[in-house]
């Protein structure tokens, strides 16, 4: 992968590759005690030992995928505190509107982190915030391309893809990385800005909408009709006790 070439031409100002890691959040979030580092940073990886999901979730990956972490400092975009809780979903636009550009599958948002193909898992989201140097944001993407489903774990080959398992050919991962990157820089500068585009964008794709899902919020769990997502980034869910608004959970099942 040509780090140069992704630096010249995106916001990058720093990146490291490795050929195997633990996990490039994990290293990225390390990274972040130093004042110094050039910032936005990636942190690539061919292949990850301790792959991590949200929760105690972990994230399986085998090769031909892209695995990184993205630093940004969120005052460089001028984007408040208040706007974090959105980073996600905005970077699940950015992800899905690149993949549309490749592929004509069927490319949505499984609120708030998942990205779908055909219905199923083809990239996870992990935004973490370092506990030392207050304002910067670490964005852990997950991306399945060129690796196949069919040597995963059987519990995942039915709920989760690749772009080469989905299309059936293979994709040039560095396209898609300097893809994904310049776009979302332009994208954190609209959240930044409270451009209203990005919320109907991650309304249009919404894969849950119009579903009956079960949403467990660790205290609770609300079975609704999905109504979409708010223009501030919550779960909007029509409950039998009327319309309900979550900013966290896991949806547990769809209908
Ligand atoms: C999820 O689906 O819960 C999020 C998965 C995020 C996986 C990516 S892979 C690159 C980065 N490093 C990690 O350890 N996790 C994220």
């Amino acid at each position: 992968m040509d780090l140069t070439r992704l630096q010249t031409e995106t916001f990058l100002r720093g990146a490291e590759h490795h050929v195997e890691i633990n996990s490039t959040n994990d290293r990225a979030l390390e990274l972040c005690r130093d004042a110094e580092l050039p910032v936005p940073y990636l942190v690539l990886a061919d292949q990850q030992t301790s792959g991590r999901g949200r929760g105690a979730n972990r994230w399986w990956s085998s090769d031909g995928a892209l695995l990184f972490s993205i630093i940004v400092d969120a005052a460089e975009f001028a984007l408040p505190e208040s706007r974090w809780p959105q980073v996600s979903l905005t970077v699940g636009v950015t992800v899905c509107e690149v993949l549309g550009n490749v592929s004509s599958a069927a490319v949505g948002l499984k609120w708030p982190n998942d990205i779908w193909l055909n219905d199923r898992k083809v990239c996870g989201i992990l935004v973490e915030i370092p506990p030392v140097q207050r304002g910067r944001l670490v964005i852990g993407i997950g991306l399945n391309v060129n690796n196949s489903f069919a040597a995963a774990p059987p519990e995942l080959q039915t709920i989760a893809t690749s772009l080469r398992d989905e299309v059936g050919a293979e994709f040039d991962r560095a396209n898609l990385l300097n893809d994904v990157v310049r776009q979302l820089d332009a994208d954190l500068r609209r959240l930044a800005e409270n451009d209203s585009s990005l919320p109907s964008r991650w309304q249009s794709r919404c894969v849950l909408r119009e579903r009956t899902v079960s949403l467990d919020t660790s205290q609770q769990v609300v079975t609704g009709r999905c109504l979409g997502i708010a223009n501030d980034g919550a779960l909007r869910l029509q409950t039998p006790s009327g319309e309900q608004r979550f900013y966290g959970g896991i949806v547990r099942r769809i209908v």
